[in-house]
């Protein structure tokens, strides 16, 4: 009998892998050209119809990755300063393409028992750094679905009867608070856990853009005295803007005293609770309720992965602890019980090999020294008559500003003071530095106001990447051209 068509012979297996292997590493070469801009859109693709006949393999792997390399933002370059999105550890992408190649089933250990063991090993890594012995972790497809899963754990924990009857067994509307500066999922999953949007409550920053602790405790207080219940706030550990802070050891103090479960949004500087070198900015972490880290964020993994963390087991499960005749008969803890997915990707493993491999002394380095270059560069910008920082977070995260007047020298500059027209610029150089492919920076808004943003996260990128992202940003505040256009752009 004919094979499937789908069956390939050893030879061509293992024919296909090195040509994959070649062409990965021809793609890598190419997007950390210094030369390849960052951002490339080569060809625009029509869609074709749905193919009906057979091509060979080899020549449709060649055809992907020749088109995708020519039109894709190479977060291989050492000159993406962009959003949180690494160039991702090597040995990474191999553990991403072996959990494909053994394509375990996640769900429940009993079918899935070393892979299993592996996530949960990881995950045990994790629980260990922060002294939640009883803790549980879960691995998921970011920081998105990690914090509606510790958002849907703080409301069943607080409420056990809204697994059954929904939100209309509570005779309150729960109330949540989060930074203004805090990631947008919070108010999307407020809709998608019925909560309504009106139940996020976000509280005002300081010039550090980190949350206010004082207009939260005044919150709470208002809340309960208009009738709602509050239930839980969220403590940014590294704002998607600027990298502030939130103050977590305040806000402990403030949910033990309010009875509120405290969750920690470290997606991107959570991934420093591995660093026991810098327990000074992460220790607080250890006293809140939850926490969501994601890999594919600081500890540069491919994407996806996310991690999230409860420091009660049995606060945990008990959302998710639904039961189901199908489900083989095996060890007592199901993988499915904490999160959304059912069938489940072996996520945990390209983790596990490069921890594995490398160990933790390589991220405490690769931190330390991404800590190091944003310290200089926020130096080096201070020091120019056109530049200055607006925000101050330890992280490797800077926001700052074209000045178009002359400012007395200072180590910061309040966004409330930026004029029309340096928000037009901070707009436009962000733009045009994308669009002529010299680097990918962006803007973004901090009380208002457009600043420039970039943070340091290609563990490739040098001190002379930087110096070079400051000579090009000054050539390009130079030039009448781009000037003429920061005049058209919106602020
Ligand atoms: C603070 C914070 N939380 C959550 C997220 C969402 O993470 P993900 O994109 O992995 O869903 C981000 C993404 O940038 C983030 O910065």
């Amino acid at each position: 009998m004919a094979g499937s068509d789908f069956s390939v012979s050893p030879g061509q297996a293992r024919r296909l892998w090195r040509l994959l292997g070649e062409l990965g590493l021809a793609y890598a070469r190419h997007a950390s050209d210094e030369r390849t801009p960052v951002l490339e859109r080569r060809e625009r693709r029509q869609p074709g119809p749905l193919p009906q006949k057979k091509q060979a393999v080899e020549r449709v792997l060649r055809h992907a990755t020749r088109y995708l390399s020519r039109n894709a933002c190479h977060l291989y370059s050492p000159r993406y300063y962009g959003l949180m999105n690494p160039r991702p550890v090597w040995a990474g992408v191999l553990g991403d393409a072996l959990a494909s190649l053994l394509n375990q089933q996640l769900a429940v250990e009993a079918h899935a028992p070393g892979a299993t063991a592996l996530e949960r090993e990881t995950l045990g890594w994790f629980l260990e750094a922060l002294g939640w012995r009883r803790g549980l972790g879960q691995f998921t497809s970011g920081g998105s679905e990690a914090n509606l899963v510790a958002l849907k754990v703080a409301l069943n924990h607080r409420w056990p009867a809204v697994g059954r009857g929904g939100l209309r067994a509570l005779r309150r509307q729960p109330v949540f608070y989060v930074s203004e500066e805090a990631h947008h999922s919070l108010e999307k999953f407020a809709d998608l856990l019925g909560l309504g949007r009106e139940a996020v409550r976000w509280i005002p920053s300081h010039a550090s853009f980190a949350l206010r602790p004082d207009v939260l405790a005044q919150q709470v207080r208002r809340d309960r005295r208009a009738g709602y219940s509050p239930f839980c706030v969220v403590g940014t550990f590294g704002t998607t803007s600027s990298g502030a802070l939130d103050p977590l050891a305040t806000l402990v103090r403030l949910c033990r005293r309010e009875r509120l479960w405290l969750h920690v949004d470290g997606a991107y500087g959570g991934a420093l609770i591995l660093s026991p070198r810098f327990r000074r900015l992460w220790g607080a972490i250890r006293r809140a309720d939850s926490l969501t880290v994601d890999p594919h964020k600081w500890l540069a993994m491919p994407f996806p992965l996310g991690v999230v963390l409860v420091r009660d087991r049995k606060a945990a499960v008990c959302p998710f602890g639904v039961q189901a005749a199908y489900v083989p008969r095996g060890a007592p803890v199901e993988n499915y019980q904490l999160g959304m997915q059912w069938s489940r990707r072996f996520l945990g493993l390209k983790l596990w090999l490069v921890l594995q491999s490398y160990g933790r002394g390589a991220y405490d380095a690769h931190f330390a020294e991404q800590m190091r270059l944003g310290e200089r560069f926020r130096g080096w910008l201070a020091a120019r008559p056109q530049f200055g920082t607006v925000s101050e977070s330890p992280l490797p995260i800077t926001c700052f500003t074209y000045c178009g007047e002359a400012r007395a020298a200072r180590r910061r500059i309040p966004v409330g003071s930026l004029t029309r027209f340096e928000q037009q610029m901070n707009l436009t150089l962000a733009e045009e530095m994308v669009r002529r492919g010299w680097a990918w920076i962006s803007a973004t808004r901090l009380h208002g106001a457009r600043v420039l943003r970039m943070m340091v996260i290609n563990y490739e990128t040098r001190e002379k990447h930087l110096r070079r992202l400051i000579a090009d940003l000054e050539r390009l505040a130079a030039d009448p051209a781009v000037r003429r256009l920061a005049r058209r752009a919106p602020v």
